[in-house]
This record gives C-alpha cells, sequence and structure tokens, in this order.
C-alpha cells in the first residue's frame, strides 16, 4: 500500500494529482485544504486553513496517522496562494507578507519537518515534493511575496537534502516546479492590472493561444515522477523536464 498526504488537493493540480492516484487500488490519499470536492473510499480530506498556524499545529497528528503496512510515504506540499498583486511600498498590506509565507513555505516547512519525524523508523520508501515555481528562479513585478515564498521553498528543500543524505535516511527531496497550469491561480494572474505586474498581457496569451498545460496532463507527469524518482537525482525538477 502507497501513502500519499498532498495539500491543496480540493482543486487545480493537487485535485488532478489525488484523482490519478486514486485510479490505483493500492494508493490511499490524504488531502489537507480548506475544502473537499473528492469523494473516493481510498481517500480521506483532513481540513486545515495554513493561514492559522496554530491550528495547523494542533492538527498535525491527525495529518500524519501511523501507517504500519505502507510501502511507500509520500507527502506532496502543493497548496499555495499568489496573495495579492502589486508593488511593494504602493497599498502593499504588511499582513500579506505573513499570509503567503505562512501558506507557502512556514506550513510546508512544519508539514516536512512532521513527516520526517513521525517516519523517521519507518522502513517504506520516502519522498516529499515541494511544489516551486518558476517564479522562484527570477523575480516578477508585483508578486514579490509569491517568487520569495517560492525561492525559499528551493531552498528548504536543498537544505533538507543535504540533511538526509548526511544522515543516510534514503529519503528524496524535491522542489518542482509543475509550469504554466490551467488553474484557479493562473484566472487570478490574468484579472490582474497592469499598473500592478507589467507582464499581465504575457499571461492573458497564453490562455487565449491555448498555451496552458491542463491540470490533468500535468497531474499525470508528475505521477510518472512519482513512479521514477529513482532517474531524478537533483532536488530542483520541472515538470517542462519530464
Ligand atoms: N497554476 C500555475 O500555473 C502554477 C505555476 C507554478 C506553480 N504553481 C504552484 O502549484 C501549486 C498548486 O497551484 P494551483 O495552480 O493548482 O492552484 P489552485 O487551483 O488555486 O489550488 C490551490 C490549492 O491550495 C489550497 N489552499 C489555498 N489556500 C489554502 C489555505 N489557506 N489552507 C489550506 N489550503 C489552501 C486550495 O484548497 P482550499 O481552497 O480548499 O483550501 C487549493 O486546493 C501551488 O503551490 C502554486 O504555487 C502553480
Amino acid at each position: 500500500m502507497n501513502i500519499y498526504i498532498i495539500t491543496g488537493a480540493s482543486k487545480g493540480i493537487g485535485k488532478a494529482i489525488a484523482e490519478e492516484l486514486l485510479e490505483d487500488e493500492n494508493n490511499r490519499v490524504v488531502g489537507v485544504s480548506r475544502t473537499n470536492s473528492i469523494k473516493h473510499e481510498n481517500y480521506r480530506h483532513q481540513p486545515l486553513d495554513f493561514s492559522d498556524i496554530e491550528a495547523v499545529e494542533h492538527n498535525l497528528q491527525k495529518v500524519f496517522i501511523s501507517y504500519p503496512e505502507a510501502q511507500k510515504l509520500v507527502l506532496i506540499n502543493n497548496a499555495g496562494v499568489l496573495g495579492d498583486i502589486g508593488y511593494v511600498g504602493e497599498n502593499m498590506q504588511n499582513e500579506m507578507f505573513q499570509f503567503v509565507f505562512d501558506v507557502n513555505v512556514v506550513v510546508p516547512a512544519m508539514l516536512m519537518n512532521t513527516f520526517l519525524q513521525v517516519y523517521q523508523q519507518h522502513q517504506a520508501q520516502k519522498v516529499v515534493v515541494n511544489v516551486s515555481s518558476g517564479a522562484g528562479k527570477h523575480p516578477i513585478d508585483g508578486w514579490a511575496s509569491y517568487c520569495a515564498s517560492k525561492a525559499a521553498i528551493d531552498m528548504l528543500s536543498q537544505t533538507v537534502q543535504l540533511e538526509q543524505d548526511k544522515r543516510g535516511s534514503g529519503v528524496k527531496i524535491y522542489a518542482l516546479s509543475p509550469g504554466v497550469v490551467d488553474t484557479g491561480m493562473q484566472g487570478q494572474i490574468r484579472e490582474s492590472d497592469a499598473s500592478r505586474f507589467s507582464t499581465v498581457e504575457k499571461f492573458r496569451d497564453y490562455k487565449a493561444k491555448g498555451e496552458l498545460a491542463s491540470p490533468e496532463e500535468v497531474g499525470s507527469k508528475i505521477v510518472n515522477f512519482l513512479h521514477n524518482t529513482d532517474k531524478y537525482r537533483e532536488v530542483i525538477v520541472s515538470v517542462r523536464d519530464m
């Protein structure tokens, strides 16, 4: 039996990954998000709001329960938010930085920390996939907090992989960029005002020209990647190369 704990499995990329995994009866999926949209006998939803750190801390033991019979244990930190688009210093609320960092960095770090701790003695194959973005590798005006949060995810993943290697645990950690995918997040990007984000038109064009990948297509590539992690030695990976 394989256990997949996926944050943000209610929509977009996370939902597509969960649904594809549930087609295999050997897989069990735990979805962690505020809402739920999946009903399946091998699916369990754990409601959690990642902007409420105290609630997350109190509910961690409900997410990472004992799975003595698991052969594979996978954590996919996929939930993420863009936050408000706009220039720093121009009507940006200070609370927004905390919100984006809590959802995109602090909670994924807490989940990874707890996953590694709880299952340390477990003999199963263990993999953590932190969903990152090209926006963590080059700046995009109007997206400062999002870009910074994804850069943090990349470095967090690289550092934790280094630690796991030093311990000889065999655990694999990845920071995976999914590419440009037709989800609610892209809808929010297209609605933005060009005065707050200069390249908005490029993102509107992706949609108009049918250049966005579907969540199902990307979900399928990520599931295939999860079946072949022994072929991926680098921590930073991209769906574009899969
Ligand atoms: N779409 C793209 O083009 C693209 C490109 C690069 C990277 N990414 C990354 O891919 C990941 C998935 O994005 P997506 O495009 O699939 O986005 P999406 O369709 O907006 O889905 C976001 C998911 O995150 C969950 N989430 C949001 N806020 C949350 C909160 N406060 N607490 C708990 N869960 C929360 C949502 O669940 P609930 O609403 O039910 O809580 C939802 O399932 C993100 O990390 C994103 O940064 C996306």
